[in-house]
C-alpha cells in the first residue's frame, strides 16, 4: 500500500504539470489538456460506439492480410481517439471494452477509485474477484488473427477494466499476434508490457509496443500508421524515403529522413499544402504535426524540408539560418526550385516515390 501511495503521490505532482493549461508562449501547445468530464461530452457529441474514423480521417484503411480486432478502453477519449486513428490507416474491425458501472468518475478525489481497483488487482492478480466487473459482451476473438489492445495507464499499471477484459479473454488469444498501444500523461509503459503479457501468456507480441502521450494524441493518426508499418511490412519490402514535390508544374525529389519525424511526414503522404511566402527565402504551412527533435541551425540552404513548432512545414527556396527546427528532409535538385515556387503562395505536392 505504501508503493501505491508513493507513486499516486509521484503522478499526482506530475499530473498537475501535465494536467494544467500551458502557459501562452508555449509555441506549441499541442491538443487542449484532458478534462474527463469534457472529454467525456465530447465523445457523446461524436460517438459512433467507437467504430468510425474521426472527421478528416482517410477513409480507405490499407487491407492487412489476417483479420484485425483493434480492442480498446478510454477513460478520457485518449484511447478512443487512438484505436479510432488507428483504423482510419488498416481495415480492422473494434470492440469497445465498457466497466459494467456505468458513470464512474476514476479521477475524483486524487484518483481514488482508480487507484483502490488497481490496488486490488496487485494484491491478488490471480482472482477472478480482483477485476472490476465490465460489460458482458462476447468479442468473438476466434475469427481474428491479430488483436491490438489500446489501453491507458493508470498508477503505471494497464487501465483496471482492459485488464479486466484480458483476464477473462487471454486465454482466447493464444497464438494471436498481439499489438499493443498505451497511452499515459508522462509514465512510461514498461508495467503494462508486463500485465499484457501476464493476462496474455501465450499471445505472440509484436517486438515493439507504442507509446502515445496525452499530449501526442493529435498525432495519433502518424504515429499508429508509422508503428504499425514496422511492425507488419514485410522486412524484404524496400520502403522509399523518396518523396516527388511539384510546384509550380515542375517535379523535384526529395530524400525524407530516416527518423521518427521522416516518418511521421511520409505517412501522411500523399498531401498537397498551400504554402505560404515569408522573407523571399521560405513558403510555410501550418497545421501539420509531426514528432519534433528540434535543433538550432545556423545554416539554412535552399531545398532543406523542415518542421517548425512542430507543426509547421517549412520549404527553403534561399539560404537562411538562426532558428531551431527539426529536419524532415532535403530536396536533391533545387536548380529552378525558386522560380517554380514563384513569389507568392503556392500549393505544393508531397507524394511517395
Ligand atoms: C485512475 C488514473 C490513473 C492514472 N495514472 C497515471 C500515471 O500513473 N501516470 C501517467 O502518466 N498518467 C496517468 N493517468 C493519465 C492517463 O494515463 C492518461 O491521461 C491517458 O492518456 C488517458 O487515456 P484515456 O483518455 O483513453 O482514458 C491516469 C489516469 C487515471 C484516470
Amino acid at each position: 500500500m505504501s508503493f501505491l501511495r508513493i507513486l499516486m503521490t509521484g503522478w499526482a505532482v506530475l499530473s498537475t504539470a501535465v494536467l494544467c493549461p500551458v502557459s501562452s508562449c508555449t509555441p506549441d501547445p499541442g491538443p487542449a489538456p484532458v478534462t474527463p468530464g469534457k472529454q467525456d461530452q465530447d465523445n457523446k457529441d461524436n460517438d459512433e460506439g467507437g467504430q468510425q474514423p474521426g472527421p478528416g480521417e482517410p477513409q480507405q484503411p490499407e487491407a492487412t492480410g489476417g483479420k484485425t480486432l483493434v480492442v480498446w478502453y478510454s477513460f478520457t477519449g485518449n484511447s478512443k481517439s487512438i484505436a479510432n486513428a488507428l483504423r482510419s490507416h488498416i481495415a480492422a474491425d473494434a470492440f469497445e471494452v465498457q466497466p459494467a458501472e456505468e458513470g464512474l468518475d476514476y479521477a475524483a478525489n486524487n484518483y481514488a477509485i482508480g487507484s483502490s481497483l488497481i490496488a486490488a488487482i496487485r494484491k491478488d492478480p490471480s482472482s477472478a474477484s480482483s477485476y472490476p466487473a465490465i460489460k458482458d459482451v462476447d468479442p468473438a476473438l476466434d475469427g481474428y488473427d491479430t488483436v491490438i489492445i489500446v489501453t491507458p495507464l493508470w498508477w503505471s499499471q494497464m487501465a483496471a477494466p482492459m485488464q479486466s477484459f484480458l483476464f477473462k479473454y487471454g486465454s482466447k488469444m493464444a497464438g494471436k499476434t498481439i499489438g499493443l498501444i498505451v497511452t499515459s500523461a508522462s509514465s512510461g509503459i514498461s508495467e503494462v508490457e508486463k500485465d499484457a503479457k501476464r493476462l496474455v501468456p501465450q499471445g505472440k507480441f509484436l517486438s515493439e509496443s507504442l507509446w502515445i502521450r496525452s499530449s501526442q494524441v493529435g498525432s495519433a493518426a502518424s504515429l499508429t500508421a508509422a508503428w504499425y508499418d514496422r511492425m507488419f511490412k514485410p522486412q524484404n519490402e524496400p520502403s522509399s524515403m523518396k518523396v516527388t514535390v511539384t510546384a509550380g508544374g515542375k517535379t523535384f525529389t526529395a530524400d525524407i529522413e530516416d527518423s521518427e519525424t521522416g516518418k511521421a511526414f511520409l505517412a501522411k503522404l500523399p498531401m498537397t499544402l498551400e504554402m505560404s511566402e515569408l522573407n523571399g527565402n521560405e513558403k510555410y504551412c501550418y497545421g501539420v504535426s509531426l514528432p519534433r527533435s528540434d535543433k538550432s541551425y545556423d545554416t539554412i540552404v535552399p531545398g532543406d524540408l523542415m518542421l517548425y513548432s512542430g507543426d509547421c512545414i517549412v520549404l527553403f527556396y534561399g539560404a537562411a539560418g538562426g532558428y531551431s527546427y527539426t529536419r524532415i528532409g532535403k530536396l536533391t535538385d533545387v536548380s529552378s526550385l525558386a522560380s517554380s515556387l514563384g513569389k507568392g503562395s503556392v500549393s505544393v505536392k508531397f507524394e511517395k516515390q
